[in-house]
């Protein structure tokens, strides 16, 4: 078999594959050996890149983030529909149609519908060419809508090539929807990061359908469903091939490989359609995906054609929606809840009430502005709602039924779980515990002063860092300081063997003389690594580096005042409010006692000190740096700089100091000739490094 013929099998196995999983959701295979076949595919075109293709399922991920997108044109406009709010309104419908169809010299003996669920998504049109994806659409207002082909790539569902020569171009129409699941993981995380939840997965698809970035669309995991097909020449009727029916078209679109909801069904009467919409109705939560209604179709396309549209709908089809659930009951009280992140969020803690088939006790009221604005008071009748049927929310008080005394709430001024003073930024809805050791901070807080960027503790990692906070050996990050390496060796974990059996692991002497050893080593690190792994607001690692070189130990930057932080150069005034907050918080500055106690270092090690403000080497001098250097790589070479007082940038400019001029230059190097801007080789930048050390 030649590459060509193995690429290609490959790709119809590993497109069969994903249509199994991602469209019928009954895999035939492992993940594992999916995983195979992908990285067989990958490798291979990696040695014949002039046969890799952008309908190769390795490539839906593919290009920059866009600048922004295109507005399209629909073929034809995409109609939206009706409403039926009542079984009244579908037999209302019924009679419409019937009435039409005979006003048009039909009798129809039985006039068959299809009843399709309601997909509360995003509303999509997808471009085949000659069976090839080229272009995918927003619905926008129908008319036109924006092209966001990338995003639409990444959704798996979706076959980059249909599995059948389909010749022509076919627009395909569907809806993108957000799986539950992965919603209400992703609402969880935004609630630790505190940023803003979406309300529903109708809006989540439609605002990750919108996102710049397809790498960022591909992790979101959205799905999607098709029921239609129209084509620019011909119309419905015959890119359905052979389709009269919309049952068969839906068939055609589903053995071209689309993804088609299975739940659809032919019925023969209005009648047939009400007992469909009744029986879904509680079915429907169970679904990995949210329903609102039920869209019912005339089956019989000729029929269709004659009914026609009104200038907004067609007159085929309407959309039968479910009641919004929503109750009222009493609000016992406002409490909040700490993110791992620090973030706090109020929530309502509810009198028990059925809604949607559950029993919900708690709801979420978004953030404390809302709550606010709204004034909802504990002691309150609130109505309640389950939003997209997900999350419950609270809506707002019934005002004329509040109990005398009730008074408007303020979020509390200490965190419930240590009792740290609650802050927010000026202007920011989100307000936070500052308290690093918080209970409800201190896992995550953990990983990142352990990890590589911070005081480097390898092997002091997520599952040992749960396992010494779960059990209080860990309260603090100096804590860490105090383990010896005689319990640590005793701690024992459970595993899960590839078979599936659960085994007992030691922690072992070695490995945990090993991470004493580490923990001991890393006493000693420079002091922007220790300002970095604290993990005050807005410090990366380099703000680290700037704090640590201009104040030259904790003491000194614990003392200084926000006038002095912010005359430090490269701090701006959101910097050093936060570094002044961090500090603030006496509990902060007791687990820096803590540390000095531990012994860890808390000034800056003699090579990052800096004397004082402005009086380092290169201080005020800017560098570029281009091409390959000898002696070391660029970013060496920019760190030796900056701990000399030098700044680097990226381009040139009359400012330039100097342009640092390596192999293969790009084209910087001409542009500090044109400039007149003086160029350093390697050698003459050492001399320099060397000259000013
Ligand atoms: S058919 C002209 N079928 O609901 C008929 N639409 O409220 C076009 N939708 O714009 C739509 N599930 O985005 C149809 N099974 C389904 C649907 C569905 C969800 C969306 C669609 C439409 C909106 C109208």
């Amino acid at each position: 078999m030649t590459p060509a013929e193995r690429i290609d099998e490959l790709r119809r196995s590993i497109r069969h594959h994903e249509e199994r999983y991602y469209v019928h959701d009954a895999p035939e295979i492992a993940d594992a050996d999916f995983d195979a076949l992908m990285q067989e595919l990958r490798a291979l075109e990696a040695a014949h890149p002039d046969l890799v293709t952008p309908e190769s399922p390795t490539q839906r991920v593919g290009g920059r983030p866009a600048d922004g997108f295109l507005a399209v044109l629909h073929l034809q406009p995409m109609l939206s529909l009706d409403n039926a709010y009542a079984e009244e309104d579908l037999r209302a419908f019924g009679d419409r149609v019937a009435r039409a169809l005979t006003a048009a010299g039909e009798t129809p003996p039985e006039i068959g519908y299809v009843a399709e669920l309601k997909i509360d998504g995003l509303g999509i049109a997808l471009t085949y060419d000659n069976g090839v994806l080229v272009r995918g659409a927003t619905r926008g207002d129908g008319v036109t809508g924006e092209e966001v082909t990338g995003n639409v790539r990444t959704i798996r569902a979706i076959p980059l090539r249909l599995g059948h020569a389909v010749p022509g171009v076919v627009e395909v129409r569907g809806e993108v929807y957000f799986p539950r699941s992965a919603f209400e993981q992703m609402n969880r995380e935004r609630a630790d990061t505190g940023e803003a939840l979406f309300a529903n997965p109708r809006n989540a698809a439609a605002g990750t359908m919108r996102n710049l970035d397809p790498a960022l669309v591909a992790r979101r995991r959205l799905g999607a469903w098709t029921y239609q097909v129209v084509s620019s020449s011909t119309g419905e009727h015959e890119a359905a091939g052979t389709a009269a029916t919309h049952a068969s078209a839906l068939e055609t679109l589903a053995g071209w490989g689309l993804p088609v909801e299975p739940h659809w069904r032919r019925c023969r009467s209005i009648e047939e359609v009400v007992a469909f919409c009744q029986e879904w109705q509680e079915k429907r939560r169970q679904l990995e995906f949210e329903t609102d209604g039920v869209v019912v179709k005339v089956d019989r396309l000729d029929y269709r054609s004659r009914l026609g549209a009104t200038s907004k709908f067609p007159r085929w089809a309407i959309a039968f929606k479910y009641p919004a659930e929503q109750k009222t009951t009493r609000l016992r009280a406002i409490e909040v809840n700490v993110g791992r992140t620090g973030a706090v969020t109020p929530y309502a803690v509810l009198e028990p009430v059925l809604i949607s088939g559950s029993t919900v006790s708690m709801a979420t009221l978004h953030n404390a502005d809302d709550v606010a604005r709204k004034d909802i008071r504990a002691g309150d009748w609130v109505l309640v709602e389950k939003a997209g049927d997900v999350i419950p929310r609270v809506i707002g008080p019934v005002v004329s039924r509040r109990p005398a005394g009730a008074v408007p709430w303020e979020m509390p001024a200490a965190c419930p779980l240590c009792g740290s003073a609650l802050r927010r930024e000026d202007e920011e809805v989100v307000w936070r515990c500052e308290h690093v050791s918080c209970p409800a901070r201190l896992r995550r807080g953990l990983e990142h002063f352990a990890s590589r960027g911070a005081m480097d503790i390898e092997g002091l990692g997520e599952a040992l860092i749960e396992q010494l906070v779960t059990s209080g050996r860990v309260r603090d990050y100096a804590d860490v300081y105090g383990l010896a390496a005689d319990e640590l060796a005793a701690l024992t974990s459970v595993a899960v063997r590839a078979d599936g059996r659960e085994v007992q692991r030691t922690f072992g002497r070695k490995s945990a003389d090993k991470l004493v050893a580490r923990i001991d080593r890393s006493r000693g690190n420079e002091l922007w690594r220790l300002i970095y792994g604290l993990g005050i607001r807005h410090v990366g690692s380099h703000a680290a580096q700037v704090l640590a070189r201009a104040f030259g130990s904790i003491d000194a930057l614990r003392g200084a005042t926000p006038e002095a932080l912010e005359a430090t150069s490269e701090v701006g005034p959101v910097l050093a409010a936060s570094v002044r907050r961090y500090f603030d918080e006496p509990r902060n500055l007791a687990l820096i006692d803590r540390l000095r106690e531990a012994r860890v270092r808390l000034e800056a090690r003699p090579e990052e000190r800096q004397a004082a403000g402005g009086d380092l080497p290169l201080a005020g001098r800017t560098y570029v740096l281009t091409g390959t250097l000898r002696s070391m790589t660029r970013e060496e070479a920019a760190a030796a700089i900056e701990r000399l007082g030098g700044k680097v940038t990226s381009s040139v400019s009359r400012k330039t100091t100097a342009v640092v001029v390596g192999d293969n230059p790009g084209s910087k190097a001409d542009q500090a000739q044109a400039l007149g801007v003086p160029t350093l080789d390697d050698a003459a930048l050492a001399a320099l490094l060397a000259g000013a050390t």
